[in-house]
């Protein structure tokens, strides 16, 4: 995958995570906020109910209407609290729960409206007893009076004592004398009705006072429970954010140490290499993983490294040229400054030895034409060998002065094959005078060469001349000619004479190093040779073996480097 796309997943993961972190958050919060709400309507609740309680107890002691129109004050308020409640505070604390609190307390207010108006008709019952009391008793005399004074006694008993037991006796007192009398018993009735009243009111104050705890229980426990559920809730809501926390912090660790492995690793590494690169050390290369950008940054600079070396390699190739060719130049400069020095001297001994010459000569013409006398004889002879000396020094300075004088360079092409002919042809008596075995081993389809015939002549010419010197009679030469490539053809010319010695093979290309017989040779054949075919841009090489003979290996480069015209 590519890097801007990890990156932008990576990212957005991390994100995405926040948010969801985030939102659970924020509904945990609200989730609180509205059962906040709830607690706090619930202890209002708790207190509204506190107070109906206080004015309960009131009521239910001193049983006036101040306390019971409180107890009404606050009950109105209490249900218009909890009409009031929010639909989702009605879900939060539970449409059953909500539902049991408000019938407890519309069953409270029933029971409170009951004993009030129970109160009002015992008020009236009372008075009633008490009126039919006095005016039976002023109706009645003597053993019925007593015995209904008795009968009131239980009367006033049952109203002090309210239980069953004194009703029970009231119930039971029933003096036959009395019996029959309808007063005496609408009294009874009055009576019994007031004891039923007593009854109706105990009733219902217990009925009142187990509502009442039902509604305290209720609100209580509602209280209770969402307390206990908001603790629940940020208990909850801490772990979720210390969980969110703890992904996103090793998200984050883990996104980190991916993005260092994909790209600040191999950037390291990158700077690493290139800092070796700069020290010319090309040894090491990236290795390529994968297939995103840092994979082609990694390719691409494998192939800059890559090309960097190929260049320094061809640059160092060129420099190593450069310093061959500089070091042939000064080789080049040289010769042609000791070729000037050397034609100088050959030309400033010229003169001197045509008069050295002249005068020899006329020293001779003298001598014989002057009569004999003692050592006529040795002063001819002596005259001849000055003649000899000088015919010798002048072959040395006309070879100085053939190398050295500054010709142009006459460039043709030609076929080296038919050159190499030609100059066994030049050789063919001399060879068959010794009986040389010349081998021609000329390799056909050589490209054309491009270069100074006239020059190369001379080159192979010194050459073969040093073999026929080298071999015996009867030895053997072979020219082979080769081509290793295009520019270059190979001209070996090898001889099973006596070779050269290994010490003598360093000097052999040094002018006027022979080991040839006085006056044979001047030793200036191999430096010339040496200097033309460097001059041309090729190159000379030679190999020996003492008694077995010499191969002396040409390079002859197809194109000459020199042009038409230049002066060498
Ligand atoms: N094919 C060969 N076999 C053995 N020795 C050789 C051969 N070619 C050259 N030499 C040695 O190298 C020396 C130098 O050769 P170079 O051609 O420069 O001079 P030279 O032949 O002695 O004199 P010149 O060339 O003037 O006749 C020779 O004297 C000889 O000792
Ligand atoms: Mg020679």
């Amino acid at each position: 995958m590519k890097i801007r796309y990890k990156l932008f997943f990576s990212f957005s993961l991390y994100i995405l995570l926040a948010v969801i972190l985030a939102f659970f958050s924020y509904n945990e919060l609200r989730t609180i906020n509205t059962r906040l709400t709830s607690v706090e309507l619930v202890d209002d609740i708790s207190n509204i109910i506190l107070e109906v309680r206080r004015y309960e107890k009131n009521f239910l002691l001193f049983r006036n209407e101040e306390s019971f129109k409180e107890i009404r004050a606050y009950l109105t308020t209490l249900k218009k609290n909890i009409d009031g409640i929010k639909i989702e505070i009605v879900k939060e604390i539970g449409t059953n729960e909500y539902t049991l609190m408000k019938n407890t307390i519309t069953e409270y207010e029933h029971h409170i409206n009951n004993l009030a108006n129970n109160l009002r008709s015992r008020e009236k019952l009372t008075t009633e007893v008490e009126e039919m009391g006095i005016l039976l008793e002023q109706n009645l005399h003597g053993k019925d009076l007593d015995s209904f004074l008795t009968l009131r006694k239980h009367e006033k008993n049952i109203m002090l004592s309210k239980d069953q037991t004194t009703y029970e006796t009231f119930q039971s007192f029933n003096p036959l004398n009395l019996q029959g009398n309808s007063r005496i018993e609408t009294y009874r009735g009055l009576v019994s009705k007031l004891f039923e009243n007593y009854k109706t009111e105990k009733d219902l104050t217990d009925k009142i006072r187990s509502t009442a705890r039902e509604m305290e229980t209720i609100t209580k426990n509602l209280s209770k429970k969402e307390r206990e559920y908001i603790d629940v809730t940020l208990k909850k809501s801490g772990k979720l954010l210390l969980f969110g926390l703890l992904t996103i912090i090793i998200l984050g660790i883990v996104i980190n140490m991916k993005l260092s492995r994909n790209i600040a690793h191999p950037i390291k590494r990158l700077e690493g290499i290139t800092k070796k690169i700069a020290k010319g050390d090309f040894s090491e290369m990236m290795e390529v993983k994968g297939t995103d950008e840092i994979a082609s940054l990694e390719m691409s600079f494998n192939q800059m490294e890559k090309q960097l070396l190929d260049t320094k390699i061809s640059l160092e190739h060129a420099i190593e040229k450069l310093s061959e060719k500089q070091a042939q130049l000064v080789e080049t400069a040289k010769l042609a400054t000791l070729g000037t020095f050397a034609a100088g001297v050959a030309h400033e001994i010229n003169n001197p030895l045509a008069i050295i010459n002249e005068k020899a000569g006329l020293m001779k013409d003298i001598l014989e034409m002057s009569e004999d006398f003692k050592h006529k004889d040795r002063f001819l002879n002596m005259i001849d060998a000055i003649f000899k000396s000088v015919k010798r020094c002048r072959t040395i300075t006309h070879r100085i002065l053939g190398f050295s004088r500054k010709t142009e360079v006459s460039i043709e092409t030609f076929d080296l094959n038919d050159m190499m002919r030609e100059i066994a042809g030049f050789f063919e008596k001399e060879m068959l005078y010794k009986s040389i075995h010349l081998d021609l081993n000329l390799k056909e389809n050589l490209p054309k060469v491009k270069s100074d015939k006239g020059q190369l002549q001379q080159v192979f010419l010194n050459i073969i001349k040093n073999a026929i010197d080298a071999v015996h009679d009867g030895g053997s030469i072979a020219v082979t000619t080769d081509n290793k490539d295009e520019n270059m053809i190979n001209v070996a010319i090898r001889d099973n004479g006596h070779g050269i010695p290994e010490k003598a093979l360093q000097y052999i290309f040094e002018p006027f190093f022979t080991t040839k017989e006085k006056g044979k040779g001047t030793g200036l054949g191999l430096s010339i040779t040496y200097g033309i075919i460097k001059n041309l841009g090729g190159d000379i090489h030679v190999e020996s073996e003492v008694n077995k003979g010499t191969t002396f290996i040409v390079e002859v480069p197809v194109n000459s480097e020199l042009t038409k015209g230049e002066i060498v």
